[in-house]
């Protein structure tokens, strides 16, 4: 399974799981972006839309739309439907239809419908999803460069995803060196420039994904998940996030940036003794027992 089944996976086993004897349906999901720029593509600017409204058309016998369902983004700009029965839906498309509780400025106008796809069928459900969606501002935003000069547009035809960690731009200084540091190095002023990749007030829903989301809150901070502990799964926040810091400023790190979030979103999936077990191999990697590594963090200028 590459990331973006494993990402439809998880989100059908979120889905699923709050959904009890139902048999035979499709769940249909997909994201909406703000297209700040009126470019008609998602750019560099463009984010994932809170409280957006989407509609599902499907054609009946004769043809003729009519709407399935509708649904409102969370925040993470993703949105997902259920549908009864084992209907086909590759005929069906999704559109902007209004901006739900009408305090978002990026609401002013919707994209194109876009039409669904198949992704994979698994105990009698069909999981479809839909390219990304735009809404648009009534005017582009001030910062958005000339006509001249498009911006950056980033090729989006898998759905972009929380739990893809970002691409670190150039490695940190000790990258090749074996490093590993405890999650109080990490919070202490002093070496605050080895947070490079990720920030400290970076959402732990934006980092880690859909289901950490909802297990720590929307608005819990990197840096707020590293003061946890006293329950297995602050410990498992604190240990993951600390990890995944390690994994970007160390290649010797047992862990790979992408192996980090897996571990963490299968043990969130699992039991508590899972979660344990998961902070625990955790806490044994930050302080470097696997590969008998130090703390290489040197004060920051
Ligand atoms: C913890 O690490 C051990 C040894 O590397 C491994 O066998 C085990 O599967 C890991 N457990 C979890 C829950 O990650």
């Amino acid at each position: 399974m590459d990331w973006l089944h494993k990402f439809l996976f998880a989100a059908f086993l979120v889905a699923g799981a709050s959904t009890t004897g139902a048999r035979g349906d499709a769940m249909v999901t997909g994201t909406v972006f703000c297209d700040q720029c009126k470019d008609g593509q998602i750019s560099l600017f463009d984010y994932p839309l809170y409280g957006i409204k989407v509609t599902m058309a499907c054609p009946g016998s004769d043809g003729q739309y009519t709407t399935w369902g509708e649904e409102t983004t969370n925040w993470l700009g993703n949105y997902a439907m259920r549908v009864g029965g084992t209907p086909n839906l590759n005929a069906c498309y999704t559109q902007v239809s209004s901006n739900g509780q009408g305090s978002n400025a990026c609401g002013a106008a919707a994209g194109p419908a876009k039409q669904l796809r198949l992704m994979f069928n698994m105990f009698n459900t069909g999981m479809y999803s839909v390219d990304p969606l735009l809404a648009q501002p009534a005017q582009p935003m001030s910062f958005c460069q000339s006509s001249s000069t498009p911006a950056p547009v980033i090729p989006v035809s898998p759905p972009p995803t929380p739990l893809l960690p970002p691409v670190p731009r150039f490695p940190p200084t000790p990258f090749f060196e074996a490093s590993a540091c405890p999650h109080q190095m990490w919070l202490m002023p002093e070496y605050q420039c080895y947070w490079k990749v990720v920030s400290p007030d970076m959402k732990v829903a934006v980092t880690f994904g859909l289901i950490a989301g909802r297990r720590y809150g929307a608005d819990m901070t990197l840096r707020q998940g590293m003061l946890g502990r006293g329950d297995p799964y602050r410990t498992l926040l604190r240990e993951g996030t600390t990890a995944l810091l390690n994994s970007y400023n160390s290649i010797q790190f047992p862990y790979h940036p992408i192996g980090v979030i897996e571990a963490m979103n299968l043990a969130l999936m699992g039991s508590t003794r899972h979660v344990l077990h998961t902070a625990l191999n955790f806490t044994r990697a930050n302080s470097g027992s696997g590969n008998a590594a130090t703390c290489r963090f040197t004060t920051c200028k």
